[in-house]
């Protein structure tokens, strides 16, 4: 009964989000060593992602900066149905001796989320996010994210290569469109 229910659990958080989900717990990809995260603040743009319900726009950006409380901010901006909207969270340091695993909440109500960097040269990004549901599936996100609107096909090819190296399924991977996009934050 129980494996139905999850089974049924599963099987409908794949039909009404389109989020991409797994068995198993979730993998446990290496972060990057020694991350910087002041020069990873800043501007970044979204190149590809696996499917998301909250990002479902284009021209997708967003801008991470330091709070004076040491929290960061975090603004995300997408165009979505013709209309510019911006969310804003809040990313914390959840161990200081692991700094590349950030947590990501966009409201008072909702846990801290997993954004594990897991790889950077500060111009290009890899990130994850994973949830385990009671270690028998998992909900993942993944994004690579640059500092300019579009990056070589090569650099994506390589990114998805990484991800794949970790146990990270990115064959769902989508490249978000950054045409016709001007201004932004
Ligand atoms: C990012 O946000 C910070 C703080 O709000 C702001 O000072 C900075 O100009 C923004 N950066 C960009 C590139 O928009």
């Amino acid at each position: 009964m129980k494996t139905f229910i999850v089974w049924f659990l599963a099987l409908m958080l794949n039909l009404v989000s389109s989020q991409t989900f797994h068995w198993g717990p979730c993998p446990t990809p290496m972060v990057q060593p020694n991350f910087d995260l002041n020069r990873y603040l800043g501007k970044w743009y979204e190149i590809e992602k696996l499917p998301a319900s909250f990002e479902k726009g284009t021209c997708i950006e967003a801008n991470y900066s330091l709070r004076p409380d040491k929290t960061f901010k975090v603004l995300n901006v997408q165009t979505y149905k013709g209309k510019v909207r911006s969310t804003e969270g809040t990313a914390v340091v959840q161990d200081t001796k692991e700094p590349a695993k950030l947590g990501v909440s966009f409201s008072y109500f909702t846990p801290y989320s997993p954004y594990w960097v897991l790889s950077t040269d500060y111009n290009s990004a890899l990130v994850y996010s994973c949830t385990d549901v009671l270690r028998i599936f998992h909900v993942d996100f993944a994004w690579i994210l640059a500092r300019t609107r579009t990056l070589p096909p090569e650099t994506v090819y390589h990114a998805k290569e990484v991800f794949s190296r970790e146990k990270i399924d990115v064959s769902r991977m989508a490249p978000t469109d950054q045409s016709k996009c001007d201004g932004g934050i």
